[in-house]
């Protein structure tokens, strides 16, 4: 008997980086997997995993910033995959800019994608809880950034600070239906995500070379080293966990020890 056996997990960005940790670690604990996420490879990913884990995995393209979007994508899981009981909602972006260069469109892009695409997920998935009576958990992805702002990133860190400010307020409205809500804050995992910290960072920091700035920030981390997708995955099946029952509202760092607060 594994621990997720029967149970339907949503995903959001679980095509890649973080997401597919997630989903990885989903899917070899027995759950049927829906991965979403706006990359077109999206399914294609799907099968691979379910080819890899033995788990009945599925892949939707979606733009988690278009309600009728999500709404359709939570109506196809269920009836391909059953009732969903776990949803993560972990889909992001980020942008980085000096203040007298950020657009609107990218404040805009991040709050759309990284605070209300975690919205309308969590919305959608409480309201289906609700209509199944089921004690359902949600897990959001917020970051070191909602913790403490970094330099050039005020639109990516009020995106992040949102999520979790989301994440306290849900979790008191729906304890009383035995439904759970936390917030994950990763440090540096290394993504396609870190890929880009690292080249536009690096430059607008001091002209690093590929890899250097990552490589000082890690030095910086009391467990020096990065983080792995599956690490951060660990930690959001123990959230979506019978073990976890008691824990809601909360926002808990996977970081190495980079941040303690
Ligand atoms: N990598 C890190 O060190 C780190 C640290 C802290 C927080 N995070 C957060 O973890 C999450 C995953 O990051 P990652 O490092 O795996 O990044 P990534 O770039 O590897 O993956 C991002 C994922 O988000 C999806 N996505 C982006 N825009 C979307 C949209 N509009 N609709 C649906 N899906 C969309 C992409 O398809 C992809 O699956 C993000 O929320 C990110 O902010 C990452």
């Amino acid at each position: 008997m594994k621990r997720f056996d029967g149970q339907t997990v949503f995903v959001t960005g679980g095509n890649k980086g973080i997401g597919h940790g997630i989903a990885t670690r989903f899917a070899a604990e027995g759950a049927r997997v829906a991965i979403a996420a706006i990359d077109s490879d999206t399914p294609q990913v799907a099968s691979r995993l379910a080819g890899e884990t033995g788990a009945e995995v599925i892949g939707l393209q979606l733009d988690v910033t278009d309600a009728a979007a999500v709404a359709a994508a939570y109506d196809e899981v269920e009836a391909r995959l059953g009732a969903i009981s776990v949803s993560v909602q972990n889909a992001g972006v980020i942008t980085i800019a000096k203040i007298e260069d950020l657009t609107e469109r990218e404040w805009d892009l991040n709050l759309d994608v990284n605070t209300k695409g975690v919205f309308l997920c969590c919305r959608e998935a409480i309201l289906r809880f609700r209509a199944n009576g089921i004690k359902g958990r949600l897990v959001n992805t917020a970051s070191g950034q909602a913790r403490q702002g970094f330099i050039y990133t005020p639109h990516y860190a009020a995106s992040k600070f949102g999520v979790v400010g989301l994440t306290q307020s849900l979790a008191k409205e729906v304890a009383g239906e035995g439904i759970t809500v936390n917030a994950i804050c990763p440090g540096i995992i290394h993504t396609e995500m870190w890929d880009y910290n690292d080249r536009v960072w690096g430059k607008m920091l001091g002209n690093y070379g590929p890899g250097e700035l990552m490589d000082e920030w890690v030095r910086g981390i009391p467990m020096r080293r990065a983080g792995t997708p599956a690490e951060v995955g660990a930690l959001v099946a123990f959230l979506a966990s019978d073990d976890a029952a008691y824990i809601t509202g909360q926002t808990i760092n996977v970081d190495g020890g980079l941040i303690m607060s």
